[in-house]
């Protein structure tokens, strides 16, 4: 049996916090503890208290340092590693010019493999430790995909694009294949060690009323299965997925009309939703999804997360590699700021730092299992510095409170600041 007890300050949320001065929402010890068993947490609080439970275990000293939950990214492209940072003029421009380029590379499954670690190694590397992921329409690339998941005992997310039209032929399936290939992978996949699936009908540009249909009838027989997609994210491909779908309400509408949408639907983007759009993802639960630095990078437009919130709708947040420009969610926080700042909106580091843990697993449905620090979850962490550089020492030095403390990290730090990343208690940062 393995036992560790780390050492550090300790941070973690078990609600969402409402405002700068709640500071009920979240436990912190400035010298604190958490102690793993077997890759769970067994116990989380002051040091002084749990080493004399702790005899025996090994001690991991990181006191200098935050140690907070993995960050959990609810929405990135695995065959996108090598788009990333691709210069286009918007969204359809890119993903013609770029990613359905990209992506017919995993039809090689030796390219899928190494793709595959350095994928990982980002992720690690920036201190996620849960994705959800788009793999591409090869279902060879889900099986390398969810391999290197499980050989690094990660919890993760994800799934085969299903798309049969508007794509180079070679990105397409058929509705039939599309269905026959997810099950496949399903039947394969979800629920082995820590993986789930995700029914990813890439968007209503890509897919048939056929596939669209097929991929309802996979969300209805398995029902325990996440459902992800792209929605309204760019005017142009709107007014397209409307030119597609004339008999649909919206665009919203048409994922509803084929029974995609349940409180395990995830829905990347979701930037320019119509007020019946909205009452649609309160009425099925379906979730949003922030992609701020991709939202920018392809000049999509502006989230409104203040607005959803206002109908009870809580979405994720996500990186969207490639669109988005960073694997860091420290970043992607960096720029979601700043999103939220142009539309007169505030995201408090306490409200930042709840959202890319708990927040995102609660969107997940998984706050059990990742997210929080608290007893009984998996030992997914990462390790937090704020002086990770000359300028955040500089300025760190004029630090004074641990909200503070929080911001500089969210403003100014990247992998950087990672100091290590734990997956079931398992160090994973080469330092
Ligand atoms: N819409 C459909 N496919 C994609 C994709 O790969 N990236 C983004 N950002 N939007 C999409
Ligand atoms: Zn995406």
């Amino acid at each position: 049996m393995s036992e560790t007890l780390f050492l550090g300050r300790v941070l973690s949320f078990h609600r969402r916090p409402e405002g700068a001065d709640d500071a009920r929402a979240f436990l912190f010890h400035e010298a604190g503890a958490v102690h793993v068993k077997d890759g769970r947490i067994v116990a989380v609080g002051p040091a002084d208290q749990l080493r004399s439970a702790a005899v025996g275990a090994e001690v991991v000293d990181h006191r200098d340092h935050l140690i907070m939950p993995g960050f959990i990214d609810t929405h990135l492209h695995f065959p996108q590693v090598q788009v990333l940072a691709s210069w286009g003029k918007d969204l359809l421009d890119w993903l013609n010019t770029y990613t359905f380029v990209e992506e017919q590379r995993f039809a090689d499954i030796a390219h899928c493999e190494a793709m595959a670690k350095g994928f990982y190694d980002g992720l690690l590397n920036n201190g996620t430790t849960t994705g959800v992921a788009y793999g591409s329409v090869h279902a060879a690339s889900v099986d390398a995909m969810f391999s290197e998941a499980e050989r690094r005992g990660m919890c993760m997310i994800g799934g085969k694009v299903m798309m049969d039209c508007h794509a180079p032929e070679a990105l397409l399936d058929t509705a039939q294949q599309g269905y026959d290939e997810s099950l496949a992978l399903i039947e394969r996949w979800h629920g082995k060690a820590r993986l789930h699936y995700a029914i990813t009908p890439r968007f209503a540009l890509t897919s048939t009323p056929a596939q669209l249909e097929a991929a309802g009838a996979l969300c209805a027989k398995h029902p325990d299965c996440y459902m992800q997609t792209h929605v309204s994210e760019n005017v142009s491909e709107i007014a397209r997925a409307r030119e597609l779908y004339p008999d649909a309400p919206d665009y919203v509408g048409i994922y509803e009309h084929y029974g995609l949408l349940s409180k395990r639907a995830l829905l990347g983007h979701a930037i320019h939703l119509e007020p019946r759009e909205i009452d649609a993802l309160v009425e099925t639960g379906a979730k949003p999804v922030f992609c701020p630095t991709s939202n920018l990078f392809l000049g999509s437009g502006l989230y409104d997360d203040a607005g959803l919130r206002a109908r009870g709708i809580r979405g994720g947040i996500a990186t969207d590699i490639g669109g988005g420009t960073s694997y860091s969610m420290l970043q992607t926080l960096n720029e979601g700021y700043k999103v939220l700042q142009l539309r007169g909106q505030q995201m408090h580091p306490f409200e930042a730092f709840d959202w890319v843990t708990r927040g995102n697993a609660e969107v997940l449905g998984l706050e059990g299992e990742i997210g929080t620090l608290e007893a009984g979850t998996a030992a997914d962490m990462v390790v937090l510095n704020a002086r990770a550089t000359p300028e955040m020492r500089l300025r760190a030095d004029r630090i004074e409170t641990l909200a503070e403390e929080l911001f500089l990290l969210m403003i100014m730090g990247d992998d950087r600041s990672v100091a290590q990343t734990y997956v079931g208690g398992v160090a994973q940062k080469d330092i």
